[in-house]
């Protein structure tokens, strides 16, 4: 199985979900193995100085820069395949991730109510819909302040909801992934309590739809 994080709007949470959704898959008993094809190498970067730091990564993380990316034939492989594979993609549209839009089974799309973040996110998910992505398109509040009134949320809000209505393609997760400063220290080799309260109700709603047995 192949599930990719992405959003053409940096900034929105891909690389911290996609490594607190790693970790809590890994720590349940999941292996997988983790992509970063960001030229930033967020995760990878942590990934090698927790291992300078001696602690042990639950899982590893290789590196992708553009003429790496898996092919078609092997992205339909991967997804075909009973291990699990994570990719975290840039904040950016380009040509060469085109094959993991397309063929992810999973794209996980965290997005914030910001009036930037929220064309972004509908100008992605247009661009999906023009390539006819046959990815599955899970769509996730990132950064969520509960304490705050977005002005912008029921509007985005609705616009999700056409389109989950008229296309089985996408849903979108209830429960948001909080903002919490304890994610911003998230390494490669744990999940804290703290930082497991800030995604749990979310992740649990995404192996709900993508069929992942875990238990806790
Ligand atoms: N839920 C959250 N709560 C608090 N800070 C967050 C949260 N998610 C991400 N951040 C912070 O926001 C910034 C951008 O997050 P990042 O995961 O790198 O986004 P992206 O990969 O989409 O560019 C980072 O500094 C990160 O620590
Ligand atoms: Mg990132």
């Amino acid at each position: 199985m192949v599930i990719t994080f992405a959003n053409q709007k940096g900034g929105t949470g891909k690389t911290t979900i996609a490594i607190a959704f790693a970790n809590y898959l890994s720590v349940n008993g999941i292996g997988l193995k983790v992509f970063d094809c960001d030229f930033q190498e967020s995760i990878h970067e942590k990934y090698t100085f927790d291992i300078s730091s001696g602690k042990t990564p639950l899982y590893d993380v290789i590196y992708l820069d553009h003429d790496s990316i898996p092919d078609v034939d092997n992205l339909i492989e991967m997804s075909d395949s009973e291990e699990l594979f994570v990719f975290d993609l840039p904040g950016s549209l380009d040509v060469n991730y085109v094959n993991l839009l397309h063929y992810s089974d999973y794209l996980i799309i965290p997005f914030e109510y910001s009036d930037v973040s929220m064309k972004s996110t509908i100008r992605f998910n247009e661009f999906l819909k023009v390539i006819s992505a046959e990815s599955q398109r899970i769509f996730i509040r990132s950064k969520f302040d509960k304490g705050f009134s977005y002005p912008n949320k029921e509007s985005f809000d609705s616009y999700l909801k056409e389109e989950a209505k008229y296309n089985r393609q996408v849903s979108i997760i209830e429960h948001p992934i909080y903002k919490r400063n304890v994610l911003q220290t998230i390494d490669t080799c744990s999940l804290t309590y703290r930082q497991k309260e800030a995604v749990i109700d979310a992740f649990k709603q995404v192996l709900e739809l993508i069929k992942t047995p875990i238990v806790s």
